[in-house]
């Protein structure tokens, strides 16, 4: 590391050529959402506090320990958003989209802010690609959910995570769960800290990964068992649309979100090869948010949400890699002022028809300037010294295989975009 500065800890840099993979994993995701009908939806940063702090839910560790939250200047308390469920859902009930049709649907990608501590695949400024689909209560639209989710990852040519699902019933049938789960876990001999979790939201309690918890907790009442009629019905219609969507799920009865406002579907992609953060995405239904966001209709939504930076990195532990195009197709190798002028107005001709073109900048020699056309990736170099100027021709040198040829100056844009007709568009 060099330099005074630094980014924050735990905060990733994305910078070429790498930043390619995590752009063109977040348009996979997003472009599958697009796919299904769900539109763009750009929200703040920043909301009050409050807003998470009912949505999300006190007792979670994302409200209690890890937001960033701090007084604006008119001493208004703001916190950086940990997740982007919340914010939709306010969003509806501000602008009365649920009045509109339903259901409504959005896609939105960008940062989330935690303060967990730092390790691999686990930031404090994290990226996510969301969904959320509001007003309809209808299991296809939890496969569909699933299924959109299912297939950013497979169009990626992620193949090695697996879908684990779970149903948290709802009122009819978890408030019944919860009062056995905490009889059970208050029966146990605990530690003060865990015991306070199983009295405050004892279901967090089955996510301890201590050994000793795992052991004590191993025969713990299971919510898939108490399920009442209709949530055990919602639950196996979408687990009949999942079987033919071909979307395979393993079910994972001990399934624990972190965050408090979920019911009845709840799911998580979960890859190997990340080691302790294998949380891909996640998502599921909620029934109360809208209500409990003071909504005047209790309309259920679900949604994911991805994290951006994880499956870019569980593309790497395959390695599977999403970026393969180049970041320019043409670059202009000038041989003095007079070759420079003219290719910097013939750049922007390429560019007006859609080539991508870099050219050696400052005073390189030939040897140095060829250099930096092979690094680029470009298909083709173009190389302009005074006696080519002099006869109105431009060398085009094809970098993968070596041929060069010399074409008339008038004629190049149209010679290059028509060679490159078919090579792959670049980011
Ligand atoms: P979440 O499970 O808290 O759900 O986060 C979703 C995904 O974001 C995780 O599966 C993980 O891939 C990624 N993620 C979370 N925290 C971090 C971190 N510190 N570093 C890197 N990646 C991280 C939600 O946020 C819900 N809003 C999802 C949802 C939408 N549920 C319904 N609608």
């Amino acid at each position: 590391m060099s330099g005074e500065f630094a980014a924050p800890k735990g905060v990733p840099d994305y910078f070429p050529p790498a930043s390619a993979d995590f752009l063109a994993v977040r348009n996979a995701l997003t472009d599958a959402a697009h796919r299904a009908g769900y539109g763009h939806i750009e929200l703040p940063i920043f909301e009050d506090t409050a807003l998470f702090a009912r949505g999300v839910g006190e007792s979670t560790d994302v409200v209690s320990k890890e937001m960033y939250t701090f007084a604006d200047r008119g001493g208004r308390s703001v916190t950086l958003r940990p997740e982007g469920t919340a914010g939709v859902v306010r969003a509806v009930i501000q602008h009365g989209l649920d009045r509109g049709q339903l259901p409504v649907k959005v896609c939105y990608s960008g940062p989330f802010f935690r303060y967990e501590r730092p390790q691999a695949g686990r930031y404090r400024q994290l990226q996510q690609v969301g969904v959320e689909a509001i007003g309809v209560d209808d299991p296809a639209l939890d496969a569909e959910v699933i299924a959109v989710a299912d297939e950013g990852y497979r169009r990626l040519g992620l193949s090695g995570y697996r879908l684990e699902l779970s149903s948290l019933g709802d009122d009819s049938c978890r408030p019944q769960y919860r009062a056995a789960l905490q009889e059970f876990l208050l029966g146990l001999d605990l530690d003060e800290p865990t015991r306070e979790r199983a009295r405050l939201n004892p279901l967090r309690v089955l996510d301890d990964k201590r050994p000793a918890i795992r052991e004590a907790t191993a025969g713990a009442p299971l919510m898939i068992d108490y399920l009442s009629d209709s949530a055990r019905d919602h639950f196996d219609r979408v687990r009949g649309h999942l079987d033919r969507l071909g979307v395979p799920y393993q079910l994972n009865p001990r399934l624990v979100r972190g965050l408090d406002y979920y019911t009845k579907t709840t799911f998580e992609f979960v890859h190997d090869g990340l080691g302790a953060q294998s949380g891909i995405g996640g998502g599921g239904r909620y029934d109360g948010l809208m209500g409990q966001l003071g909504g005047k209709q209790e309309l259920s939504g679900i949604g994911f949400g991805i994290g951006v930076d994880r499956t870019v990195l569980a593309l790497a532990a395959e390695n599977v890699s999403v970026a393969g195009d180049p970041r320019v197709q043409v670059y202009g190798v000038p041989l003095g002022g007079a070759a420079k002028d003219e290719l910097v107005a013939l750049a922007a001709r390429l560019r007006d028809k859609a080539v991508a073109v870099d050219l050696a900048y400052g005073d390189r020699g030939l040897k140095g300037a060829m250099k930096a056309a092979d690094r680029s990736g470009a298909r083709f170099a173009l190389v302009l010294g005074e006696r080519e100027l002099d006869a109105g021709v431009i060398e085009v040198k094809d970098l993968r295989t070596g041929d060069q040829q010399e074409i008339a100056l008038d004629s190049v844009v149209d010679h290059l975009a028509a060679r490159l007709a078919g090579d792959p568009a670049t980011e």
